[in-house]
């Protein structure tokens, strides 16, 4: 079973953001896949890095194009995304440090925000770009 599904609830309608989210979706269940089949060591290290090397780019990408249509809440939107960059790597330093059951508990967080985030906060500047027709 599909550790995250895909469900278009969750589209935002902006280019490329939707992309990055199927993406980064697709990552977390590779990672989930890896840690299911007990592939503990350096695949599943590597994976980590690439799930963090894109989640900054794709991130960092948003808060580019929100400041760019000045979006009114764009400072709550990059506090989030600070605040979950900033737990992601201090996992991530933790796993490096040998506790191999940190992986489903990273994995774990890793889906309940990113869900949390498309579907509540990334839906807002969805509806602000259609309102806006960006
Ligand atoms: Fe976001």
């Amino acid at each position: 079973m599909t550790f995250v599904a895909w469900d278009n609830a969750l589209l935002v309608h902006v280019d490329p953001f939707d992309e990055h989210h199927k993406h980064l979706i697709q990552l977390i269940n590779e990672t989930h896949e890896k840690f299911q089949n007990k592939e503990l060591g350096s695949e599943l290290g590597k994976l980590f890095e690439e799930l963090i090397a894109y989640t900054s780019y794709h991130l960092a990408a948003e808060e580019e194009w929100l400041e760019q249509q000045q979006y009114p809440d764009l400072e709550a939107h990059r506090t989030e995304h600070a605040y979950f960059l900033r737990r992601i790597e201090e996992l991530h330093r933790e796993f490096l440090a040998g506790d191999v059951f940190l992986g489903l508990e990273v994995i774990t967080f890793m889906k309940s925000w990113i869900i949390n985030h498309i579907a509540k906060t990334d839906a807002e500047y969805g509806q602000f770009a259609s309102a806006n027709n960006r």
